[in-house]
């Protein structure tokens, strides 16, 4: 069977801990895992902006002993110029793996269906699955354990960002709150999922509207920006709403006192975090981006070791 990541729940709290592991032990020898040695070519397409990803996933192949073979989604145009399902034929064929940021989730689900390789979710309008990772390394490190701790999620809370934390962290066992304004609340079925998985791990999972009662007494404080890549025509109706979700000194004084600050980039000061809040001594964001390298190359590695 060849295994994918193209949401959270993909790996068990079984698998993710291993990844998280695995990401660890790479941070400190970044060179000892190696399973595209020969140079075996990874596919990286990006139908969407990128600096983090891009860099992390070509450094992270390299790293790995492999040859990150960059396909301009620009000039690709899956699904335009030919299906998703040709695509992903043709892409099977020539590489180890295929890394994807693109739109809809059915798009990247169709690219797992036929590529014969593992094919991994590098952001899509759903999930940022791939980040949660980096995520979870960054807040263990910092806090020594992951279940228990109540995460607060401040924002877009129907955003790929509020989906990945309500199912990556209901499957590490934490207190997972998502918090945005009436009408930005999180995709159903999503809320649901990770409520079941919560009650599994002994976690919870709630969405809440009141961004105090949300942050109050959190071990870990999260947002994002209020405009996901393709929505940016919706900027100027999507300031209003969000603005009792910004996190300043206030909102972040009702979290725990060692409470930490993150945000998986780009951050825009002034609107969803203030300046003195994402430069402060709280802020563990230039460690959340670094693990992105980390954690992917985990996530690859263990991938590749889990074909059967
Ligand atoms: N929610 C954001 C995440 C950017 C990494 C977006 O989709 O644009």
């Amino acid at each position: 069977m060849t295994r994918h990541f193209l949401r959270d729940d993909d790996l068990s709290p079984v698998e993710q801990a291993e990844v998280l592991a695995l990401a660890k032990a790479l941070k400190s020898a970044r060179h000892q895992a190696r399973p595209f040695e020969g140079p075996r070519a990874v596919a990286i397409i990006f139908d969407k902006p990128t600096l983090r990803t891009q860099a992390s996933f070509t450094a992270g192949v390299a790293e790995l002993g492999g040859y990150p073979m960059l396909v301009d989604g620009s000039l690709a145009r899956i699904g335009v110029r030919e299906s998703v399902a040709d695509s992903a034929r043709v892409l099977g064929r020539m590489v180890s793996a295929v890394v994807w940021r693109t739109y809809g989730q059915e798009r990247i689900d169709e690219m797992a269906a036929y590529a014969g390789v593992p094919v991994v979710n590098a952001l899509t309008d759903r999930f940022h699955p791939c980040q949660l990772l980096a995520d979870l390394q960054t807040i263990e490190e910092h806090k020594g354990t992951l279940a228990g701790l109540t995460v607060a999620f401040l924002g877009d809370a129907a955003s790929n960002m509020s989906h990945s934390f309500l199912l990556a962290c209901a499957t590490a066992g934490m207190h997972v709150r998502v918090s945005g304004p009436d009408g930005f609340g999180p995709d159903a079925d999503v809320l649901a999922t990770a409520e079941r998985i919560a009650g599994e791990t002994a976690g919870s999972a709630s969405y809440v509207v009141d961004p105090v009662a949300a942050v109050t007494d959190a071990d870990v404080v999260v947002t994002d920006t209020w405009v996901s890549m393709g929505t940016e025509g919706e900027a100027e109706e999507r300031s209003r709403p969000f603005l009792p979700y910004a996190v300043d000194t206030p909102l972040l004084g009702h979290a725990k006192a060692d409470a930490i600050v993150m945000h998986c980039l780009p951050a825009y000061r002034g609107k969803e975090i203030a300046a003195d809040v994402i430069d402060g001594p709280q802020s563990v964001v230039w460690d959340e981006a670094e693990n992105r390298l980390h954690a992917q190359k985990a996530l690859l590695a263990w991938l590749m070791e889990h074909q059967t």
